[in-house]
């Protein structure tokens, strides 16, 4: 089976490429990249071997309609995938999320190419704090940010070109993913690597967003359920019940670093910022009998701090820069 994986030098891509080459030997892995600052082909080291990376963008056409018609399944994870930088710059959301996406589409209708789309729970915009409402496949799209917008449209094209095209395609919208391989620029990796250099975390606002965490490998697992098992023009939800609120997921860091509770400030709080996400997974785990390994997010984050104070030259390089941005913004 030749799998093609955009965005697969990316942080939820390379985990997924680790993962497919480690537990599918039958699978051949093409990763198409095109190396933005959130991608890093050193992320594709362990598994370099058995994978081709080519350096290019989903927006290509020429390019990717020679690499869809190579291929068996595109896996599309590639993206701008950062509030805060949609928030500074939307034009690169955009060029990648949309129209990258558009030209994806076009390929693997043409070509007659299984498709699986990566998105995100953000699409569904926000719930109230302390409620028990979670995000169904049900729940209207409702986009708040620059980056939750183009990833909505994204969706809408896909959903557009199963029905319109026949197109053979699934959809997968996951809550916010920690583990291996995060850009620094995002919450956990951010208060990580600050901890890691004795700087005191940094909370938007109160602290008291809630997101609900899922470990990256268990999002991979699902993702992998739905291409054997899913049904073709279905979205599919991907949660593992970790709600958190961002203040307590700095305490549980602070604990982690045997630092006191407290030691960490408020800066500027996001614009536009979304209250609170909650996934309802359970179409996942009844009708495809996915469940999370990642159960104890302590634990689960635990690993992460090891995983970023060993890999120290992997993200060294990116956090003067990524600090000066925020400085920037009071953040
Ligand atoms: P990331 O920013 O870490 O990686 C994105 C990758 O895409 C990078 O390697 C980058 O170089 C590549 N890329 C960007 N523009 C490209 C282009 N025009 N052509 C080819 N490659 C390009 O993102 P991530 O966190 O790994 O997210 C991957 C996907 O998962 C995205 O679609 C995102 O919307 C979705 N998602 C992320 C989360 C999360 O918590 N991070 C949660 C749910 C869904
Ligand atoms: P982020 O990792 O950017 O993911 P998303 O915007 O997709 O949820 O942020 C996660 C949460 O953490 C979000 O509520 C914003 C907040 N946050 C901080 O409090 N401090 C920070 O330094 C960053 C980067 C984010």
């Amino acid at each position: 089976m030749r799998v093609l994986v955009t965005g697969g030098a990316g942080f939820i891509g390379a985990n997924f490429v680790q993962q497919t080459v480690r537990e599918r030997p039958e699978v051949r892995v093409t990763v198409l990249d095109a190396l933005t600052y959130a991608g890093d082909r050193t992320s594709l080291d362990p598994v370099a071997d058995r994978v081709e990376l080519v350096v290019g963008s989903i927006t290509d056409a020429p390019l990717v309609d020679r690499l869809v018609g190579e291929s068996d399944l595109v896996v599309h994870f590639a993206a701008e995938s950062h509030n805060d930088n949609s928030l500074n710059d939307p034009s690169p959301f955009v060029q990648t999320n949309l129209v990258g996406t558009f030209t994806l589409l076009e390929a693997v209708r043409r070509h007659g190419v299984r498709f699986h789309h990566i998105s995100t729970d953000e699409v569904y915009g926000d719930l109230p704090l302390d409620s028990p409402e979670r995000f169904t496949p049900e729940t209207p799209y409702n986009p708040s940010s620059p980056y939750s917008s183009t990833k909505a449209g994204s969706d809408l094209m896909v959903r557009a070109w199963v029905r319109s095209f026949d197109v053979r395609a699934t959809i997968s919208n996951c809550s916010n993913n920690y583990g291996p391989y995060q850009h620094i620029e995002k919450f956990i990796p951010r208060q990580i690597t600050n901890l890691i250099d004795g700087v005191r975390p940094r909370l938007y606002g109160a602290g008291l967003n809630v997101r609900d965490w899922i470990h990256v490998e268990d999002h991979n697992a699902a993702v992998w359920s739905i291409i054997e098992k899913g049904t073709i023009g279905e979205t599919y939800l991907i949660g593992a019940d970790g709600e958190t609120s961002n203040l307590e997921v700095v305490r549980t860091l602070l604990g982690i670093f045997g630092r006191d509770a407290d030691d960490f400030d408020h800066v500027t709080d996001r614009a536009g910022h979304d209250l609170r996400y909650a996934i309802d997974a359970s179409r996942l785990r009844t009708e495809l009998g996915w469940s999370p390994s990642y159960t104890d997010f302590r634990e689960g984050l635990a690993a992460t701090v090891d995983w970023y104070r060993e890999h120290e030259a992997w993200w060294r390089g990116a956090k003067a820069a990524t600090e000066a941005k925020y400085a920037a913004t009071g953040q």
